[in-house]
């Protein structure tokens, strides 16, 4: 099914966009007094997202029906410049009230095939199960410029075919451990939404909309939800040649 694209004028206008669909599917789960389940990515683009929700959406998004969870880590400690938690909590998590007890942070500092087991061994007691695989309610996912996502990179394609759901992966150019959701747990997902801008994107995004097969190559083109639909919110930037 091809991928849903809603395009915006700025990354300022596309991570707003987002933080409002966070909070009408926060609402949503909120009537019927059920948690929203969230897994959200690291890297630069998020950032913008997190600081708009902080800045603007504290107040209108029900913060103690939200479960933070990661997609994924990269293995250092939380303090370390390049953790995605570190990042999330800076950002986002201290200037918002969500319940310590609703952040599920990976543990970057532990032993990676360690973390891997117990974050998968969490995720399957915190999360129903959806044929063999936990569901989360939204996946917010970034994408490289190779075509990553996650950290399910273009050299270990595995990954999005583990039986595993969550697993070890490496960073080709620096060598660093990950850990990360396989692509079968992403897809099991309800919703899969993909938050991409800048036009170093714009390639990869135009081969994943028009060209099936040379697409192949890219880990992102394998992602969709549990019904197959996903959704990207990208800029204008991101959007040249679609
Ligand atoms: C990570 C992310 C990763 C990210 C892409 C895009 O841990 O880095 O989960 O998958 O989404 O690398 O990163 P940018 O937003 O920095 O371009």
């Amino acid at each position: 099914m091809s991928p849903d694209i809603h395009i915006f004028d700025t990354p300022e206008d596309t991570a707003r966009a987002v933080a409002e669909l966070i909070l009408v599917k926060a609402k949503e789960k909120n009537k019927s007094s059920l948690p929203l389940n969230i897994a959200i990515s690291g890297g630069s683009t998020p950032k913008l997202l997190f600081t708009i929700l902080a800045s603007d959406f504290s107040e209108s998004i029900p913060w103690h029906f939200i479960r933070i969870f990661w997609v994924d880590e990269r293995c250092v400690p939380p303090t370390h410049p390049e953790s995605n938690f570190g990042m999330t909590f800076n950002s986002l998590l201290k200037n918002v009230p969500i319940h310590e007890a609703n952040i599920f942070r990976i543990q970057g500092e532990n032993d990676p095939q360690t973390e891997a087991f117990r974050y998968q061994t969490l995720l399957e007691r915190e999360l129903p199960i959806k044929n063999g695989f936990p569901q989360f309610d939204l996946i917010l996912l970034g994408m490289g410029d190779d075509g990553h996502t996650a950290s399910i990179f273009p050299n270990d394609m595995s990954l999005l075919h583990s039986h595993l759901s969550v697993s070890v992966g490496v960073h080709p150019v620096t060598g660093q451990n990950r850990i990360t959701l396989t692509g079968k747990t992403i897809n099991q997902a309800q919703q899969v939404v993909f938050l991409v801008t800048g036009d170093s994107k714009a390639d990869v995004l135009k081969e994943i909309r028009h060209h099936k097969s040379s697409s192949a190559k890219f880990p992102a083109s394998f992602m969709h939800s549990n019904n197959e639909q996903v959704e990207f919110y990208i800029d204008k930037a991101a959007s040249k040649g679609l």
